[in-house]
């Protein structure tokens, strides 16, 4: 568990380039790992998540190796995948764990699926419930957790599936057990959530539709698919980029360019509201990579204003919270959220986790069932953590958050273990060790 103390400093100037987006890096690899042919991968995220991603589907009979800048995938097929000869150890994942259970649905073999502390503490019943709809079967402990064993079924049934929580993964998962299914699985979605899986399985040439009904989407995908192998260009995270843009926000003096981020408008809401309370965040250079819609950011230092957050953009920026508390943190005035039930079940619970990590650092916070009530300092720096260590929860965002909340601090912010960010930000201390110098 290394910890590390986060002192003040800045500006952050300069041009920086995050790492490939964490959504599209899995959904790159699990579709190369499907497709038959040489797939071409070049941006993915190198980080610990999405190589439990990658050593799954390896376990499963795809090649993946690196050659180079590129990542070449050499897949086994729709309905191709092999029996795991071992569990697969899915690490600090939810996204490899929900969008594989989903795969192995609708093949005809049986895997195990074992996870870190954090993950095994996470819901798994909101895609056990749809995939046993559609033939699989599960043994998993009553509180529907891993560790978990799946049959998947063959032939699966297709099915109609109305969301019950606004779950990208949840979502991904009934589709992609419907690419190897009979037949047209449907997935109705009342409020719309990141849509990478949509897009790439179309790029990959899968017969998919989207309708918009009434503000509700409905997704169709036809099975037993095809899919067609792709060069893929993996764009810059916006998560992650999200540390540095609110970083550069509280920090004075700071102009910092964040250079090839991700801006699909399901993913955008932090810059959305980022914006709404004061901050200067310029897109400079809007272009298209690898289907999606990215821009260099150059955001400025500004003085925030506190805001009551609009609940309806919360699935837009769901992982963008913690980092947003920390903003709120040091904006003029109080900021309300709520509707964030979800953060609940991330990898850690980060609405206690940030209301206690804020609270040591000086922070006026209240905790609700649903969301945070912050005062801002108006600009002023935080107190910080003298004796005391900000918990983690083995919560890489957590970590990152509290480490932006130390560059605006009088004390600096001390992290009980910044392990984690491995899992999606392999970079990130040289980066802000760049950006801050
Ligand atoms: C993800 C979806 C989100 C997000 C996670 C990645 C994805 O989870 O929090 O980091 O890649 O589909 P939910 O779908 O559970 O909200």
């Amino acid at each position: 568990m290394p910890a590390h103390r986060f002192l003040p400093r800045g500006p952050l100037t300069g041009r920086l380039r995050v790492p490939g987006d964490k959504s599209i890096s899995h959904r790159s690899i699990m579709f190369g790992a499907l497709a038959v042919g040489e797939t071409r991968v070049t941006g993915l995220l190198e980080g610990e998540d999405v190589m439990a991603t990658a050593a799954a589907m390896r376990a499963m009979g795809a090649q993946i190796e690196k050659s180079g800048d590129e990542w070449i995938i050499h897949g086994v097929g729709v309905g191709g995948l092999l029996q795991p000869e071992q569990a697969l150890d899915m690490g600090n994942s939810g996204t490899s764990t929900r969008l594989l259970m989903g795969l192995v649905a609708s093949h005809d073999i049986t895997t195990s699926f074992t996870g870190d502390a954090s993950l095994s503490k996470r819901p798994m019943g909101r895609v056990i419930d749809p995939l046993s709809l559609m033939g699989a079967h599960f043994e998993a402990s009553p509180d529907g957790t891993l560790p978990l064993m799946m049959r998947g079924a063959q032939p699966a049934v297709p099915i109609t599936y109305r969301l019950p929580v606004a779950s990208a993964q949840v979502k991904s998962a009934v589709l992609l057990a419907g690419l190897n299914t009979p037949g047209i699985t449907t997935v109705i979605e009342p409020v719309p959530t990141r849509d990478h899986s949509e897009r790439m399985l179309r790029g990959f040439g899968a017969e998919l539709e989207v309708e918009e009904v009434d503000g509700e989407r409905i997704i169709r995908i036809h099975g037993e698919a095809e899919l067609k192998p792709q060069q893929v260009e993996v764009p810059g995270d916006p998560s992650s980029a999200a540390f540095f843009i609110v970083a550069a926000l509280i920090t004075e003096g700071s102009d910092l360019v964040i250079e090839n981020v991700g801006l699909n408008p399901t993913r955008a809401g932090i810059v959305e509201v980022l914006r709404q309370m004061g901050g200067s965040i310029e897109e400079l250079d809007r272009r298209e990579v690898g289907g999606e819609p990215v821009a260099d950011l150059r955001v400025r230092h500004s003085a925030l204003t506190g805001i009551e957050v609009d609940p309806s953009i919360a699935p837009s920026m769901i992982d963008e919270f913690p980092v947003f508390f920390v903003a709120a943190a040091l904006a003029n005035g109080t900021t309300t959220t709520s509707g964030l039930d979800e953060l609940r079940v991330k990898e850690s619970d980060r609405l206690s986790a940030m209301a206690a990590a804020l609270t040591g650092a000086g922070v006026q916070v209240e905790e609700s069932e649903d969301g945070l009530t912050i005062q801002g300092s108006g600009g002023e720096p935080l107190r910080g953590t003298s004796n005391s260590r900000t918990k983690t929860h083995l919560d890489h965002r957590i970590a990152m958050s509290m480490a932006v909340a130390g560059l605006a601090s009088r004390d600096g912010v001390e992290v009980d273990d910044i392990a984690p960010i491995q899992t999606s930000f392999p970079n990130f201390m040289e980066l802000l060790d760049r950006a801050a110098s």
